[in-house]
């Protein structure tokens, strides 16, 4: 295929995952939340209810959060990057599993980071590494503008192409507890990370994927490797279990 041709399909599919977006009801998706993760979790919807209500009190994260999300409103450079409700779902996840070792794929302003950061310092402990293309993001910002400074200190970023530097990244870091992808979302890619990260993800824990709705690649590549898996809003989370170490 060509790469003008797969572009094309790539606009597709993102014009359709907007009309999607428009009819998908957040507020059922957001209530179904803690019952959908429990599926797959080793935690009970009642304690990841407990998470959600924790994150809704957890005010030393909302003041500096919102404060950040303003600037970046106000530069006028991105209305919609803050993914509260997926940052929701990763704080929960990250909580439930006492998460000690995330990769994350495309930081942009790091909504995700902010949340997943956010879990790691209530559990008190943790690293995330980040990936991102060399440059930055638009605007007079940073990399991770989001993330609050209580949780810098457990954010580690990286510079790089994913299909250059993830491989060795993962492989640096050791068994991880979470990858979330939410870099390049044409289907090469994101196959390419899903197949790259799975060998080096902790035995009960998690492979995650933003805007999964793009396509049904995450429902295939979970269900191709036996992985129970739910969408919650825009974010595929599917249970990892034991697997032979790649090295
Ligand atoms: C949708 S944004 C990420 C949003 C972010 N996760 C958040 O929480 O707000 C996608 C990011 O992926 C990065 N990206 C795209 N292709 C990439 C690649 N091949 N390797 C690494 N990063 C990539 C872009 O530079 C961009 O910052």
């Amino acid at each position: 295929m060509t790469g003008v041709l797969r572009d094309a399909i790539y606009a597709v599919r993102k014009a359709q995952l907007r009309f999607e977006r428009r009819r998908l009801d957040y507020g059922r998706e957001t209530r179904d939340r803690a019952d959908r993760l429990a599926a797959v979790l080793p935690a009970s919807a009642a304690e990841l209810r407990a998470y959600e209500r924790e994150y809704d009190d957890l005010e030393w994260f909302h003041e500096r959060y919102a404060d950040r999300v303003d600037a970046i409103h106000e530069a006028g450079v991105a209305t919609d990057t803050t993914h509260w409700r997926d940052g929701v779902t990763l704080y929960v996840v990250c909580r439930a599993l006492e998460v000690e070792t995330a990769v994350e794929t495309g930081i942009l302003f790091g909504s995700f980071d902010a949340h997943i950061l956010a879990a790691m310092a209530e559990n008190g402990g943790g690293t995330l590494h980040s990936l991102d293309l060399p440059g930055g993001p638009p605007g007079p910002f940073e990399y991770g503008h989001l993330i609050p400074d209580r949780c810098r200190d457990r954010w580690e970023l990286h510079l790089g192409d994913a299909r250059e530097v993830l491989p060795e990244l993962l492989a640096t870091v050791g068994p991880v507890d979470l990858f979330l992808h939410d870099s390049d979302h044409r289907l090469p890619h994101m196959r390419f990370e899903y197949e790259t990260a799975l060998p080096r993800i902790s035995p009960g824990g998690v492979l995650a994927s933003h805007d999964v709705r793009l396509s049904e690649l995450f429902d295939q590549f979970t269900a191709e490797h036996g992985l129970p898996a739910r969408t919650v809003c825009d974010t595929g989370i599917a249970g990892v279990p034991p697997w032979e170490s790649p090295d």
